[in-house]
């Protein structure tokens, strides 16, 4: 242990002993755990590495070159149940872990699930298996006979602005897929698309709820064709914009 402590401290890994742990658990002899700690001295996101990421209380499946789920995202997934929807897309889904978490507090909904990566719908796939996953661009890949019938979508598209994407740790830019990190000049190209495609396809009365970053809200908020507001988490660090009818 105290050896695997040394050479992931040495790496720069924040959580050293809290890694090791997790190395030791899931490595099945020395040599395994040899290379799984070399992985992470190349700077693999530990979580590619384990094969699994913990999401709201969840085990997901992560494979090598997917997004990793983040902590913050919780909050999209705590204000799209709050909604208690019975018709869920979840849009950009990356591993599938909104769609799973989500799944998991409202059982019985009816999931689907879009990203345009095939590597993240294979893992998703994995993660969702009662959902429908498709491959493609936002709304194009859904079945005709969804429009109108969706209480929520949920996304957590890319919103990191072009430019800003070399300012990422390099876990996340050297391992993660560009097309989950790129948003395009404002960050917003994606998310924009998202919030304006989703009247089509929502029941009435139906939500959109995109992640976002504090500072990208008012513009995502103006660019929304329904009524929006932003939700803010200051201890997880997530904002969330919430779109559909007016309440009360
Ligand atoms: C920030 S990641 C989030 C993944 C997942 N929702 C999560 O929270 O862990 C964004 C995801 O959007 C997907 N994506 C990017 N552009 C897309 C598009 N035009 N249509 C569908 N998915 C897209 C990426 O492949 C990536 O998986």
């Amino acid at each position: 242990m105290a050896e695997v402590v040394t050479r992931l401290r040495a790496a720069g890994c924040v959580f050293a002993e809290d890694e090791a742990r997790l190395l030791l658990e899931a490595a099945g002899t020395e040599t395994e755990l040899d290379t799984m700690v070399g992985r992470r001295e190349q700077g693999l996101p530990l979580e590619q590495i384990l094969g699994w990421a913990r999401f709201c209380g969840l085990r997901i499946a992560v494979e090598p070159g997917v997004f990793v789920p983040r902590g913050r995202t919780e909050l999209l997934v705590r204000q799209a149940a709050a909604l208690a929807p019975k018709v869920v897309v979840d849009m950009c889904c990356g591993t599938g872990a909104v769609g799973a978490a989500l799944a998991a507090l409202r059982p019985g909904i009816e999931l689907y699930a879009v990203d345009i990566d095939p590597v993240e719908v294979a893992c998703a796939r994995r993660n969702l298996p009662n959902a429908r996953v498709f491959a493609g661009d936002l709304y194009e890949p859904l079945p005709a006979a969804l429009r109108g019938r969706v209480d929520v979508v949920v996304a957590n598209a890319p919103y990191v602005p072009t430019d800003a994407v070399a300012m990422m740790p390099p876990e996340a830019r050297d391992h993660e897929p560009m097309v989950a990190l790129d948003g395009g000049k404002d960050g917003l190209d994606i998310a924009r698309r998202v919030i304006q495609e989703a009247p089509e396809w929502l029941a009435p009365g139906g939500h959109v709820l995109i992640e976002t970053s504090e500072r990208q809200a008012p513009e995502l908020v103006a660019a929304s064709p329904l009524p929006a507001r932003v939700t803010h988490d200051e201890e997880l660090w997530a904002t969330v914009i919430v779109a559909g009818p007016l309440q009360g």
